[in-house]
């Protein structure tokens, strides 16, 4: 691990089965391959980055540290009142899981919405935590839901580029066009596309039209590849069963160090 990298701050959206997942994880294996210190987050309450990454047992959520996160906030007071700036910085430490590569894998977990009961001091304390992760000195990969949920204002100026994940067909290309507005509004400066599970080039042609016209550059193209529902299916992780798909996504990882 050498210190001395270009830490990128990245993450990864898009409509669901799209490929996020894949492509972060992997992504955050090969920085880590290159020498970067990095912490993947799984911000997706499906939490299946573990998967990806290759990491055998199971995270705990952060979500699910009520103790610590009412201890922390000050929750326990009952006065209501509860701390927006809570310690996290001995989170990753403690529950931070290692994976291959040295890559750090984070789990956010789910914060249950409506119903009774003010979850204000989990999200504090997840908000506090992603600000933590995303100005601290690491490289950082986030696998993140369909939306940008987890994004605030002060998390978002920490994120270099919001990565968003298209497959051929229009709902996936109008979700990107939903999330760039989002993140340009919380304040993302870079947004930029990536099309995976290809098979047709006519329509490579027209979602390229559809990009353009939103603004949004495409960095790479990669195929639809049986390799990587083999790695599923025998739940390998895709970079130790290899394919054209993984290849693509070197590729990008390399666009990304050079673009930084
Ligand atoms: N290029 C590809 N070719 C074939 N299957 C793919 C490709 N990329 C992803 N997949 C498969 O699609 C499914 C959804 O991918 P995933 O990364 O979990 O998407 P998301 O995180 O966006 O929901 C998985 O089974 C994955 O193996
Ligand atoms: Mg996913």
């Amino acid at each position: 691990m050498t210190g001395d990298k270009e830490k990128l701050k990245i993450a990864v959206a898009g409509k669901g089965g799209v490929g996020k997942t894949t492509i972060a994880g992997t992504l955050a294996r090969l920085l880590a391959r290159d020498g970067h210190s990095v912490i993947a987050v799984d911000a997706d309450p499906s939490m299946n980055l573990k998967f990806v990454l290759g990491i055998k047992d199971n995270p705990k959520p952060v979500s699910e540290l009520k103790d610590l996160i009412f201890e922390r906030t000050n929750a326990y007071s009952g006065t209501g009142i509860y701390k927006l700036n809570p310690k996290v910085d001995d989170v990753i430490r403690r529950y931070g899981a290692e994976g291959p590569d040295g890559v750090t894998l984070l789990v956010m977990g789910t914060i249950e919405k409506g119903g009774s009961g003010c979850t204000c001091p989990e999200n504090a304390f997840l908000r506090s935590l992603l600000r933590h992760i995303l100005f601290k000195g690491n490289t950082v990969i986030m696998d993140m839901e369909a939306g940008i949920e987890h994004l605030g204002r002060g998390t978002a100026k920490g994120v270099d580029l919001l990565l968003a994940v298209v497959e051929p067909g229009m709902r996936s290309v109008e979700t990107v066009g939903r999330i760039k507005t989002l993140g340009m509004d919380i304040g993302i400066k870079n947004v930029a596309a990536v099309m995976n599970k290809v098979t047709d080039s006519e329509m490579v042609k027209m979602i390229e039209t559809k990009l353009n016209e939103m603004d949004i550059p495409l960095l790479a193209i990669i195929p639809h590849d049986q390799a990587l529902i083999n790695a599923d299916i025998e739940n390998k992780a895709p970079l130790d069963v290899g394919g054209d798909a993984v290849e693509h996504i070197k590729t990008i990882k390399e666009i990304l160090i050079d673009c930084h």
